[in-house]
């Protein structure tokens, strides 16, 4: 196997953690049967809600222990991580991103669930990176070529996993 899908195979255990944690929510909030809105409700200076009802405590907790506790197996089982805490770090940092997201899309005017491309799909992976890389430095696998194909990879999962959540009944979007 040359480097190229040696670098990618770790790239893709990396964010792991991150797509677990933005997958969980959608599952959880429907589990548990309770939502409380993030922003409690509450609108901004432009009179739109401050994250809307789909960033909920409950979606924010599930998703970084679920997150966190895949990639700590990750973590023992295989060598990519830096950390045992760098799992909790990247699905921290992809909850952070996701809600960053629906901040941006309510001060734009998108309402709760109206799709906004690319942020939607990489805006929780690229925030997730982003706090790992700062925390603990560039990993070895990280080359723009690994780094680009990652997002390539990541943008059409998203996409197929949201569709897939769809045909579910978990979401009643399809994106
Ligand atoms: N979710 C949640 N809490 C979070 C993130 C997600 O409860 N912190 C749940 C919500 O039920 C949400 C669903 O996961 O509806 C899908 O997440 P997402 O697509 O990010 O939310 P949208 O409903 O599309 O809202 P937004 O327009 O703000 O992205
Ligand atoms: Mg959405």
């Amino acid at each position: 196997m040359n480097e190229f899908f040696t670098y990618l195979i770790e790239a893709l255990i990396f964010v792991f953690p991150a797509y677990v944690a933005n997958a969980t929510p959608v599952a959880a909030v429907k589990i548990i049967g309770r939502s409380t809105p993030l922003d409690k409700g509450l609108y901004a200076w432009d009179n739109r809600r401050i994250l809307g009802d789909g960033k909920t405590i409950e979606g924010l907790i599930s998703g970084t222990v679920v997150g966190t506790l895949v990639g700590i197996i990750l973590y023992i089982l295989t060598d990519v991580f830096r950390s045992f805490l760098e799992p909790l770090i990247l699905s921290v940092g992809a909850m952070v991103g996701d809600i960053l997201g629906s901040f941006m899309k309510r001060r734009i005017g998108l309402e709760r669930g109206k799709p906004l491309p690319i942020i939607d799909q990489l805006g929780f992976i690229l925030s997730s990176l982003f706090f790992s890389f700062m925390i603990y430095g560039i990993p070895e696998w990280a080359r723009l070529d690994i780094f680009i194909t990652l997002l390539i990879i990541t943008f059409f999962l998203h996409l197929a996993t949201n569709y897939i959540a769809f045909l579910l009944h978990l979401k009643n979007k399809p994106y």
